[in-house]
Parts: C-alpha cells; sequence; structure tokens
C-alpha cells in the first residue's frame, strides 16, 4: 500500500505519515487538534490522524493574523484542514520522540471540518497522566478509540486477520460464512436466545461456535473450511473472556492431530512475524496428565519452573493427622518448592495461603530449609530418612496441600502464579507455547455428578480407549488437543467422531438419549450418516492472540466495542428494556423476578 491512496479531494498527505522526504512539499493535510500552544502569536498545533501526529505551525511569517486568531482559538479535538509546506525543523527542534518529528508544517490557512465540544476525557494526556476510570471510557468509546494506543491495537488487529486470511488461503482453506441465528451449539455456556415473532413459543440461539456448520461443511466435501467467527457465550466474564468474542475457525477433512497442531503452528508462527516475535517453528507437547501433575491446571505458564513435587513418601508414615486423613482418603501431599523463598515473610506466606484457601485448599503445610535443618510446624512429622527425599535445598520453602488430587491440583496451580509475580519470576518478553494433548474425554459435571464432555460432545474418543467407554469412561482420552501460551489457552480443537452410532453413544453416555439426541442433534446425525470423511479441526481466540501479542492488559483493549465485566454495552447502552408491544409481537411476558 502507497501513501498515495491516502490522497482524497480534501488531503494530499496523511499528517501523521510526513517526512524529512517530504520537505519543500506544499501539503493539505485534516486531522483532530491534539493539542495546541499559543506562545503569544506563535501557535503550534499537534495535528493527528489515524497515521499519527504532526507539528502545525503558524507564524506572522507566513500566515495572515487571520488565520493565526483562528489556529489561536480552535479547541482540542476539533475537525480542521490545514494547507501549508514541510519544512526541516531547526536542528535543537527536532523531537525524536515523534515519528513526524524532524519536520514541521508551515501553515498558511486553516478551516474547521468538524466543531467539537470540549472532551469528555483525554485523549491526548500529559506525562504521567493517569487514564480516565474505565466505565467513563467505554461510556465515550468514540473518544477513547482516538487514543494512540487503542488505534495501535485495532490497526494490529486488521493487520492479524489479513495474515489470517493470506495464510488459510494460501493452504486451501475456503472462508464460509455460518448462521448466526440458529440452534443451541453446546460449548458449556449458557446460550443467548432470540425469540421468534412467526413463530410462537420458539427461539433461535446465537451460536456458541460455528462447531455443528463446520462439522456439516466438511461431509458436504469442502474439505478445507475457516471463518473469523463471531461466538456468543453467555457465561461470567473475566479479562480473557466476552460474552461476544471471534474465533479464528478452522475445520479440515482427511487430517490427524498432527496435521491440525503443524498447520497452527505456521499460522501462529506469521501471526507473531507481524508483530516481530519469533517463536519456534513447532511447540513442546504435554499430555494432559503430565500438565495436572506437574503444574496441577491444564493451560500451564512454562515461562518459569516451580513444579508441583509430590511427597507423600515423607510423610507416608508420620503421625500427623492432616496428612494421615488425606492419604487414607485417597489423597497425596504435594506441593511447590520455591528456591529462596525461606526469606519470604510470615505475612507473604499467610497471603499466599489465603490464596490456596479461596481455590478450596483447608491451608498450606510449610516446611522450610536453614542450615541443613528443616524448620516449620511439620517439620518433627518429617522423619530423617524420609527428609532427604524432599530434595529442598538451604533457603527453600515448600509449600504443601494434602488432599484428593481435585482439590490439591486448582489450589497449587493458583499459587504456583502468586508466587511467581510475587517473586518477580517471570521473565519480560519471553512467550511460551504449549500443545496440551491427550484431555480426558469426560469429566464429571459437579452439580448432577452425570459425565459431561471436558470439550464438546462432537470430540472423538483415543481409538486405543474405546473398549474403555462402557467399562471406565473417566480413563477414556480424546483426541483433542489446545494450545497455550504463556499460561492463556488461545485454542483448542479436535478430531471429530464422524461415524453416527458412536456419535449417538457418546450423546447416550452424556446423558442424552435417543429422541432428545434425535431433536437436538438429528440434523448432525442425517449428515454423520450420509458418508462423513474423517475431519477435524480447532478455534483460536483472535482477541486473545490479539490481546497478547499487542501487550494490552484486556480483551476490551482490543475490541473496537466491547462489554464491560456485566456484559453491558456502555456506549449504546445495551441490553436495554424493551417496550410491551415489541414484547407482545414475540409471544413474551415480562416478569420481574425478586
Ligand atoms: P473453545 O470453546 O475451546 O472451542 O474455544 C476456542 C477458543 O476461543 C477462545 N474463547 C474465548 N475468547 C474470548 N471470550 C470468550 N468468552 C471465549 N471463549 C472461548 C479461547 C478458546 O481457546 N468449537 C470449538 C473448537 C473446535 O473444537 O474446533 C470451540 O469453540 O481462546
Amino acid at each position: 500500500m502507497t501513501a498515495d491512496v491516502f490522497k482524497t479531494s480534501l488531503r494530499s498527505h496523511q499528517a501523521g505519515a510526513l517526512s524529512a522526504s517530504n520537505a519543500g512539499e506544499r501539503v493539505k493535510l485534516a486531522g483532530w487538534v491534539h493539542r495546541s500552544r499559543n506562545l503569544g502569536g506563535l501557535v503550534f498545533v499537534d495535528l493527528r490522524d489515524r497515521a499519527g501526529i504532526v507539528q502545525i505551525s503558524f507564524d506572522p511569517k507566513w500566515a495572515s493574523a487571520d488565520v493565526i486568531a483562528a489556529a489561536a482559538s480552535v479547541g482540542q479535538e476539533t475537525v480542521v484542514s490545514i494547507e501549508g509546506t514541510v519544512e526541516p525543523r531547526p536542528n535543537e527542534m527536532r523531537n525524536p520522540e515523534m515519528l513526524t518529528g524532524d519536520i514541521e508544517v508551515h501553515a498558511t490557512s486553516l478551516a474547521v471540518l468538524g466543531a467539537a465540544d470540549t472532551p469528555v476525557i483525554p485523549v491526548a494526556r500529559g506525562k504521567g497522566e493517569k487514564l480516565a476510570a474505565e466505565d467513563l471510557r467505554l461510556r465515550h468509546r468514540h473518544l477513547d478509540l482516538r487514543r494512540p494506543e487503542l488505534q495501535q491495537n485495532i490497526l494490529l488487529r486488521h493487520k492479524l486477520q489479513q495474515t489470517t486470511r493470506r495464510f488459510l488461503d494460501q493452504h486451501g482453506y475456503l472462508e464460509i460464512e455460518t448462521p448466526i441465528l440458529t440452534k443451541p451449539t453446546p460449548e458449556g455456556a449458557r446460550d443467548y436466545l432470540v425469540p421468534s415473532r412467526v413463530h410462537e413459543g420458539e427461539f433461535y440461539a446465537l451460536p456458541q461456535s460455528p462447531q455443528l456448520y463446520k462439522q456439516l461443511l466438511m461431509v458436504a466435501g469442502f474439505d478445507r473450511y475457516f471463518q473469523i467467527a463471531r461466538c456468543f457465550r453467555d457465561e461470567d466474564l473475566r479479562a480473557d473472556r466476552q460474552p461476544e468474542f471471534t474465533q479464528i475457525d478452522i475445520e479440515a477433512s482427511f487430517i490427524t492431530p498432527e496435521d491440525i497442531m503443524v498447520l497452527t503452528e505456521g499460522l501462529l508462527l506469521e501471526l507473531f512475524r507481524d508483530v516481530g516475535i519469533s517463536i519456534p517453528p513447532a511447540f513442546p507437547r504435554m499430555e494432559y496428565k503430565d500438565a495436572m501433575e506437574r503444574f496441577g491446571c491444564d493451560r500451564p505458564d512454562l515461562r518459569y519452573a516451580l513444579e508441583i513435587v509430590d511427597v507423600t513418601d515423607a510423610f507416608r508414615s508420620a503421625d500427623f493427622g492432616i496428612t494421615r486423613t488425606a492419604i487414607d482418603d485417597g489423597g497425596r501431599v504435594r506441593g511447590i518448592r520455591i528456591p529462596g523463598g525461606a526469606a519470604m515473610s510470615r505475612k507473604q506466606v499467610d497471603e499466599v495461603e489465603q490464596i490456596a484457601k479461596s481455590a478450596g485448599a483447608f491451608g498450606l503445610l510449610r516446611l522450610k530449609k536453614t542450615d541443613g535443618v528443616l524448620e516449620g510446624p511439620v517439620a518433627k512429622f518429617v522423619d530423617a530418612a524420609s527428609g532427604a527425599k524432599l530434595a529442598l535445598d538451604d533457603g527453600d520453602l515448600l509449600l504443601m496441600v494434602a488432599s484428593r488430587d481435585e482439590v490439591s491440583n486448582p489450589a497449587l496451580d493458583r499459587v504456583r502464579q502468586d508466587v511467581a509475580k510475587r517473586l518477580n519470576l517471570i521473565p519480560e518478553g519471553t512467550t511460551e507455547l504449549v500443545w496440551i494433548t491427550d484431555f480426558p474425554l469426560f469429566g464429571v459435571d459437579n452439580e448432577s455428578g452425570q459425565l459431561a464432555a471436558v470439550h464438546h460432545p462432537f470430540t472423538a474418543p483415543h481409538p486405543d480407549d474405546i473398549e474403555k467407554i462402557d467399562s471406565d469412561p473417566r480413563a477414556v482420552r480424546a483426541l483433542a488437543y489446545d494450545v497455550v501460551m504463556n499460561g492463556t489457552e488461545l485454542g483448542g480443537g479436535s478430531i471429530r467422531i464422524h461415524d453416527a452410532s458412536m456419535q449417538q453413544r457418546i450423546l447416550g453416555k452424556l446423558g442424552i438419549e435417543a429422541e432428545d439426541a434425535r431433536n437436538r442433534f438429528g440434523f448432525l446425525l442425517e449428515a454423520l450418516s450420509a458418508g462423513a470423511p474423517p475431519h477435524g479441526g480447532i478455534a483460536l481466540g483472535f482477541d486473545r492472540i490479539a490481546m497478547l501479542l499487542s501487550g494490552a492488559a484486556s480483551l476490551r483493549d482490543v475490541i473496537a466495542f466491547p462489554k464491560t465485566t456485566a456484559a453491558r454495552a456502555l456506549f449504546e447502552g445495551a441490553p436495554t428494556p424493551v417496550n410491551e408491544q415489541d414484547l407482545h409481537a414475540l409471544h413474551l411476558d415480562f416478569r420481574r423476578s425478586d
């Protein structure tokens, strides 16, 4: 793309793209007044457009008194057009912090194209000036989006989308749109429902993902599909979740997990290259059970060590109620060895313990080693022989949870993350990507006790585990894989069931009986009986990728019009009550819950 494409009848150049190479040129610019300074008859205006900021100077040497007066009175964020000549700045006036810092524009005219009220939130911030509160910024999103940081993020998002399209097109993937008004697709969240006016009492669901459509496209013979797809999930929100978000959604036929992993690695390599980060061409792989054993979670942050160690043996014969009960109950004593942690204050360790408690642990057992001696309330329970098995060095602190893995895993995961932050163990600027594979096919729903799909119900069981589906379902592995970066799940996918009877069998195990299965997924079962190719795919969280690559702290900083953590759109004001008539037309009767 050349600079010429920005030329219009109202401007000759982008203001922020001017450089010393334009020196001497007569230009016509249009943009926003970022800042202005009146030095008594000499006025400087920082003019901003999408490309950046350039300094415009209004000086009696080249501008008339009227033009200078107009420049002096123009307020921040007014849209103006100016004409002038690009001039090199005298050496002592150069500003290396500005891309256009070698030049300025000597303006001879100024016209107001769009008046502006005093901005409610500042676009131009002084050094060290804090951002306005986020709610206020979301309420006035048109102003907030003018901030150069957000402009950069949105520009990067665009670039990443173009790279995605180009890469997948080059690999034979077809971009195909799928419906937004659809039938529920189970991805583990609640659906957003849309009432039908024409069909009383019936509802569409907004898609949690295009999962079933992409599978149908494989049955239809399109071989390779992708979509930069909008998904909708009504779930509890966090910094890395939005109710409405975007996936790079991919599906292909006649493939294995290996093929999808290689494709994904290639795509991520290109996306990271867009921001100048080089990543290895292939990522390490870790089985789910190892991730849980070593890190207590299935999306481990591998930028730092702090691995979980099993120290059950050191307590096996100890006369200590807490460890005794845990071991008798089928649990273990596992902990995190913190090198140098013996120097942590009691208050700090108490705070870490609170984190473990809030994740469900009864508390943390503490053991430290100083001058070759074990110290701490549980030291007396560790006999000398088994003490050696703890492998503690001088200065180490060991924080342990004695219980079943379901309890200790989430607690130790939180402890690990907290300690890494607290002790500054996370190296800046590093990227650690890892594939997590061999997930279990089934988990258990906490409320109902019923088997539940760990990924979604269309994920294929590992061929070696098929005979365990009835005898030991929890031991069945899935042909599923997640890609994780620095502790964030970037994406996940699987090989799908492409056999109708197996699909029916798995739905049955999930408690979805034959008739229910026909009602909800009849169209899929029918398609799978019509000659379905083996197929599989993946979906990458596009907003998460944009957030991590831009260095933004929240998804909201890479989405033009995001929702708050309470799922509200503050700018336009959604959701909003609707009037009785509209409800009536939709056959809805609104009752306020108490
Ligand atoms: P999954 O549910 O794992 O898989 O979603 C894929 C990726 O989408 C991102 N993601 C989100 N991003 C922002 N806000 C959310 N609320 C949110 N929820 C998920 C994550 C996640 O890894 N159909 C399957 C994919 C497949 O099997 O091909 C699916 O949607 O980065």
